[in-house]
């Protein structure tokens, strides 16, 4: 019997409504599917389905679940996916068409053989009408060929024809009476949907009710989060685990598990990592950098003039270098008026510490002028002064030493002119000498530090979608990045900010090597970012850089190569060596692409560009990328492609619930031995209202145990973001927070930290008994035994996420140790908590490791060799 009521058929509208249980139907061989889409949240709710045995009554799956989600353009205004039209082929096949918005040309098609897993999403343009609304498709009765219609906003029709649903023809106008009925109506509580009525097995839309089951258990599983342990655990005891090591039964895991994501998001490099001091240095702020939406966002942002006499203005007549169009011209026809940078939030000056002004300048009117350059306290209390002469009528670079004369948290830096005249200035740079290794254009001292204390293996650079940018034309192009800071190439930030690339690609190897990691640059893979703004021009998500300009692009990467690797006289390893570095870097990585929409348009320049790299630098590690998320379209199709090109090494990447990390900490264990290689490239647990404390960090510890077993496969992992300046910060958690003076490293910075130095080459398998037999409990108790051959030291590490003790008894005497030192380091806290740091203490372990683990708590136990 249905539980619910059914009402019967009006006026050729056919009623929907919910079904609460579905398993103890009997159903007929065949059934009714409704496909149907939702106006809801502007366009955004996906393709929903119902079913029905008589075509009368019908019953919702999964109450508007989304069995397939437009992924076009921009998170928000885009991803929209507007009147659906699904088919069934007689083969099984399914395919949906659907328009995108209502002001571009095009529209898009994904397929299926189950309506559960969706193929890769194209978006194809068209070239005819005003945009591309409602598209149908059908296959033509004598052709084959199919057939895709769609009209226009004015009323006209227009068809394009494939056979593969890839390749489309150029569109032909056709009459209305081509484009076959679309729609049938259903109502559900009163509402009125459209939409396509299929006939199918029963098991199809079984399958469809099992999908929605299956995932809301799964929702609730990982939407489990610590606020409910009193009530979930309230009956827990104590629980006793057993380690059971078995050195005979070891293995070879990566050395470079550990690393670090760097990209420029929330002020990471230009006023964060990068030690420059002056924000806007070359005046090349755009009003597009924040898509026109800050009036103040120009090139005169985080510049003032005060007093009076003197005019500042922009120019862009004669610039130092054509990559850096704008300058400042000042024009004083009686001195007293100050021009002032305060920098990121102002600007921070240490006692007796030394900061090196650097600047271009030039001469306008006739006569010389001279300058006073200070560095100044917020009330003004000067700290520190020199005078320039600007004589020359080309520009010139000036420079001066300032040594602060006191503690100053509140500064910035003033320029005055000190006669009559007119000026031009640019690139007005003001740097402590004191950066991280006394590096000249070098890092942020403490930042760089707090990074280097993670002791990672590497560093991923320059992004993240900072890399494939936001359009073609945003594309991060390394080349723009390295050589003299004034030719070096400006742009839009796809964050909403501005790069000024002064922390650019000798930077990010320079400052590798300083840290002792190995140099992973990701480029993009001849496609932007796929929440790029769309442009049907061909830029943006669909459009990829254009075919006869991808040898172009392919050169630009074995440039990169050449340029890291190659010796002082190669073309590309000149300019490293004349740049302060003969030696090559000894590049071994390159990832390419970066999380992207595997379309067409991506598995044809990836190909193109990995098929160059492979055959001229066979040594280099080429890795893949399937992705977005740990599921889905992209990530099936990146996998099958990696797989069919044999790539060695792919990036995945996913930001979970904590609750996801605690039930999947099998995720790898499945992954074949023999096939790509995994560099997880971001990840992070993310509790509700994207945040991070102790409970996300334990689960990322939790699941870097089991990343550990699959060292393996699993050969690289980065945490990302890494760096986010507050009040600045555009995607929440991050690693390591901080502002001019501070540096809050989160939680799960300290659990990176652990690991990176405490990681070990060798694996050894430890099987385990828990006293108590629950899925929930073991599945919060996680452990890992590793070895550091170099030290000889052996590594226990055991992460409780219960709210009780567990007893722990380990027999590291079997693993070669024979009692004696160990360090142990915990940390512990509320999961709220988001201030706590590990404690490390010597301990003596006389036999067997035997210790009570606290709640929630991570431990490692380093046992000295
Ligand atoms: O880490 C922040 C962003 O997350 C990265 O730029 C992007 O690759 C991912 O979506």
């Amino acid at each position: 019997m249905l539980k619910h009521s059914l009402i019967c058929f009006i006026c050729g509208i056919f009623l929907l409504s919910t079904a609460s249980s579905l398993t103890a139907y009997a159903v007929p061989d065949h059934v009714y599917l409704f496909s149907y889409t939702t106006n809801k949240d502007n366009n955004h709710s996906g393709l929903h389905f119902a079913w029905s045995s008589d075509s009368i009554n019908w019953i919702s799956i999964g109450n508007e679940y989304s069995f397939l989600r437009s992924d076009y353009g921009r998170w928000g205004s885009e991803k929209r996916m507007i009147s659906p039209y699904l088919v069934m082929e007689p083969n099984g096949a399914w395919h949906c068409v659907w328009q995108l918005n209502e002001r571009e040309k095009l529209f898009a098609i994904a397929s299926t053989n189950d309506l559960i897993n969706w193929g890769s999403q194209h978006y194809e343009l068209v070239n005819r009408g005003k945009n591309c609304t409602n598209p149908v498709l059908f296959r033509d009765g004598s052709s084959q060929q199919y057939n895709v219609v769609y009209h226009d906003s004015t009323g006209a029709y227009f068809r394009v024809t494939t056979n593969d649903l890839h390749s489309f023809s150029k569109a032909e106008n056709v009459s209305p009476n081509q484009y076959p009925p679309r729609n049938r109506s259903v109502q559900l509580n009163g509402a009125v949907y459209n939409g396509q009525i299929h006939t199918v097995n029963w098991p199809v839309v079984e399958k469809l009710l099992k999908k929605v089951e299956d995932d809301k258990a799964k929702e609730k599983l990982y939407a489990e989060t610590t606020a409910l342990d009193s009530i979930r655990f309230s009956n827990l005891q104590p629980v006793k685990l057993d380690i059971s090591i078995d050195p005979k039964q070891s293995k070879q895991i990566s050395d470079l598990l550990i690393g670090i994501f760097f990209e420029d998001i929330n002020y990471a490099a230009d006023g964060g990592l990068y030690g420059e001091l002056i924000q806007n240095r070359d005046f090349e702020y755009d009003p597009g950098d924040r898509e026109y939406r800050d009036k103040n966002w120009n090139s005169k942002h985080s510049w003032t003039i005060a007093g009076n006499e003197t005019t500042f203005e922009i120019d862009s007549a004669s610039p130092v270098h054509e990559n850096n169009p704008h300058y400042a011209v000042l024009t004083t026809s009686a001195p007293g008026a100050i021009l002032a940078n305060s920098g990121y939030d102002s600007i921070s000056f240490k006692k007796g510490e030394k900061y090196n002004l650097s600047l271009f300048t030039k001469q306008l009117g006739s006569s010389i002028s001279k300058i006073e350059a200070r560095l100044v306290d917020k009330k003004g209390s000067v700290l520190a002064t020199s005078q320039l002469s600007i004589d020359a009528k080309n520009w010139q670079q000036q420079s001066a030493a300032l040594v602060a004369n006191a503690d100053v948290n509140n500064g910035r830096l003033e320029i005055k002119p000190l006669s009559a005249g007119r000026i031009a200035i640019d690139m007005v740079s003001l740097f402590p000498e004191k950066t991280f290794k006394n590096r000249k254009n070098g890092m942020r001292e403490d930042l760089a530090q707090t990074i280097a204390d993670i002791h990672p293996r590497f560093i991923r650079f320059p992004g993240g979608c900072l890399a494939h940018g936001d359009g073609l034309n945003n594309i991060y192009r390394w080349k723009n990045s390295i050589g003299p800071l004034e030719a070096r190439k400006p742009q839009r930030n796809i964050w909403g900010y501005h790069q000024s690339a002064g922390l650019g690609y000798f930077e990010y190897f320079r400052f590798c090597e300083d840290i002792n990691a190995e140099p992973l640059p990701v480029v993009a893979a001849g496609v932007p970012c796929q929440n790029s703004v769309c442009s049907p021009t061909g830029g943006g998500q669909q459009g990829g850089i254009p075919l006869n300009e991808m040898d172009a692009y392919i050169q630009e990467i074995l440039d990169l190569i050449e340029w890291a690797n190659g010796d002082a006289n190669s073309k590309w390893g000149r300019l490293r060596a004349e740049a302060g570095h003969p030696k090559p870097f000894n590049l071994k990585y390159i990832g390419i692409g970066n999380e992207d929409l595997i379309s067409d348009v991506f598995e044809e320049r990836f190909t193109m560009i990995y098929n160059a790299v492979k055959k001229q630098h066979p040594e280099i590690t080429v890795i893949g990328t399937v992705g977005p998320s740990s599921e889905g379209a992209d990530y099936v199709e990146g996998w099958k492609l990696a797989n069919k090109l044999k790539v060695p090494m792919v990036d995945e990447h996913y930001y979970r619930s904590p609750g996801w990390f605690i039930y999947n900490q099998d995720f790898y264990d499945k992954y074949d031995r023999s096939a790509s290689k995994v560099y997880l490239g971001e990840y992070a647990a993310h509790a509700p209202g994207a945040t991070s404390n102790l409970e996300t960090a334990l689960a990322e510890a939790l699941y870097l145990t089991a990343v550990e077993r699959n060292g393996d496969v699993v050969k690289m992992t980065s945490y990302a973001p890494l760096l986010a300046r507050k009040g600045h910060t555009q995607w929440n958690p991050d690693l390591i927070y901080f502002d001019n003076l501070t540096i809050r490293p989160t939680i799960g910075y300290y659990v990176q930290k652990l690991y990176g130095n405490n990681s070990g080459n060798e694996y050894i398998t430890a099987a385990s008994t828990v006293s108590n037999k629950e899925d929930a409990v073991k599945k919060r108790i996680g452990y890992s035994v590793v070895r550091d051959t170099k030290s000889g030291d052996l590594i226990v590490k055991i992460i409780n996420l219960l709210p009780v003790a567990v007893h722990t008894k380990a027999n590291v005497r079997q693993a070669g140790f024979n009692g004696g030192k160990a360090i142990q380091t915990v940390l512990t806290g509320r999961p709220m908590e988001k201030d706590v740091a590990p404690v490390s203490k010597e301990i003596k372990i006389e036999s067997e490791l035997e210790m009570e683990i606290a709640p929630y708590s991570f431990n490692v136990i380093r046992l000295l060799k």
